[in-house]
């Protein structure tokens, strides 16, 4: 199959709107405003910057290197530059799109219903503690998991069928914009709130004393999952792009817009917050169990709280797009498989494996016993899933990116390679150094820490 067949980015735009559109997803608007919350703030967020600088843009340039040089899905590129040993690392990545998209699309099922409730007023008059119950009767609901869970999986199949530049292209190039836009609407609003001094505080005034060993790691782990690197999607992605495209602009651009976002979406939640005097009990629920509740008070929440809901949910669409995209074009490519069945046969199938996650919350007593992050105690798949992926998963196919690149890939091919394109103060030699000793050597110590029984996630 020529490389044609397979599909690429329309325009050099093209690339970077749907490689942020894969980064920016539930990880900046669900996960990165409460995990800052519970590790109060300031340092953290300062650690969590650090971690994107050293770790996650070297590997994300790593990974856009050798998807445009090779042209190919995650194995094939591995397997083409370092032959059959190094093609288990694109296996891994395969392997951990199809199971992090499968509970991924389950809470992205969530933002829908929570769309079409604040469409419908059903929190109108209702107290923060009958929204908490809301929300857990909800999570509990086996119908309602499986169905919304299914039809998030329909709509990214829906998108992918369409293919690279028809399909993730021209989606990404029209959530992209409207999702910026409300969340500016949502900015402006927040910010009226009077909260925002204190949000901008919280956010920004490191206190190191708070900061343990566990923040340090969970802030390296997250910097991974929130830039979609660790298992090939980037490498999938870079592989639609065209020669001359520029590696270090791009990476610096999508690692920067991601960031923003993430610091937006805290500048919005958390000045409402802190202007209602709310202290979220159980932060991982802020999204779905307080925002709710301010909506309703606040002047225009009728219309914020879908304007919202809809802005989560189009993030999320267009993360788990690139999600699917890593497992289809695997078998596009290695073998030959039409796109449509592909993308029907591997969604389905991951739809099913999905359900396992959508179904596990079922075993705890609403919101009190509910733990949807992976934590400590709680068992159930979409636990083990998420901890398997986050601790796991993307930290070692990172690591091995990292090793990869950094290491084997001759230095002539990469040097090539860095050099085709446009080139900024992100230089070849800074690129390479830390990549070498500065990206692996990090995630190593999260690995060796998840190995010594540290918590973080
Ligand atoms: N980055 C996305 C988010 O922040 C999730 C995501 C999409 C992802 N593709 C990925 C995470 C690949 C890890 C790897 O929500």
């Amino acid at each position: 199959m020529s490389n044609n067949d397979r599909g690429s980015w329309s325009s050099r735009f093209g690339f970077v709107v749907a490689a942020a559109g894969s980064a920016i997803g539930l990880g900046n608007i669900w996960k990165f405003p409460y995990i800052t919350y519970e590790n109060d703030g300031g340092a953290f967020v300062l650690v969590y910057l650090l971690c994107i600088v050293a770790i996650g843009i070297p590997i994300m340039t790593a990974e856009m290197l050798i998807g445009r040089k090779t042209q190919k899905n995650a194995v094939g590129a591995f397997k083409e530059l370092g032959g059959n040993k190094w093609k288990i690392v694109g296996g891994l990545g395969v392997v951990t799109g199809f199971v992090l998209l499968s509970y991924y699309s389950v809470i992205a099922g969530w933002t829908l219903e929570y769309f079409f409730k604040s469409v419908s007023g059903s929190f109108n008059g209702l107290s923060e503690q009958e929204v908490g119950n809301q929300f857990g009767t909800f999570v509990t609901n086996p119908f309602k998991q499986v169905f919304w869970h299914g039809l998030f999986m329909s709509l990214t199949v829906f998108v992918i069928m369409g293919g690279v530049a028809k399909g993730i292209e021209r989606v990404t190039k029209i959530l992209m914009p409207v999702l910026l836009g409300i969340f500016v609407i949502l900015l402006i609003q927040s910010l009226q709130t009077g909260g925002a001094g204190k949000a901008l505080t919280f956010l920004f005034r490191p206190n190191f004393s708070e900061l343990t060993f566990d923040s340090v790691l969970e802030a390296v782990g997250h910097s991974f999952f929130t830039l979609s690197l660790g298992m090939g999607t980037i490498i999938t992605y870079g592989s639609y792009m065209r020669k001359g495209d520029s590696l270090p602009k791009s990476a610096l651009i999508v690692s920067g817009l991601d960031t923003c976002i993430a610091m937006v979406a805290c500048m919005v939640i958390y000045p409402i917050i802190f202007s209602f005097d709310l202290v979220p009990t159980k932060s991982a629920g802020i999204l779905f169990t307080t925002l709710p509740v301010i909506f309703v008070k606040m002047p225009g929440g009728t219309f914020f709280a879908p304007l919202f809901f809809a802005l989560v949910a189009f993030a999320a669409l267009t993360s788990t797009i690139s999600l699917l995209e890593v497992v289809v074009s695997y078998f596009v490519d290695e073998f030959k498989w039409e796109r449509k069945k592909a993308t029907a046969g591997t969604g389905f199938l991951i739809f099913m494996l999905g359900i396992l996650s959508a179904l596990s919350n079922g075993a705890h007593q609403g919101l009190s016993n509910l733990n949807i992050i992976g934590k400590t105690s709680t068992v159930g798949f979409f636990n083990t899933f998420d901890y398997l992926v986050s601790n796991w998963m993307l930290p070692i196919g990172g690591l091995l990116i990292a090793v990869f690149v950094g290491w084997i890939l001759q230095s002539s091919v990469k040097e090539e390679e860095f050099h085709d394109g446009e080139q900024t103060f992100f230089k070849y030699n800074h690129w390479n150094f830390l990549l070498r000793f500065v990206s692996p050597v990090a995630v190593a110590i999260i690995i060796i820490a998840v190995i010594f029984g540290r918590e973080f996630q």
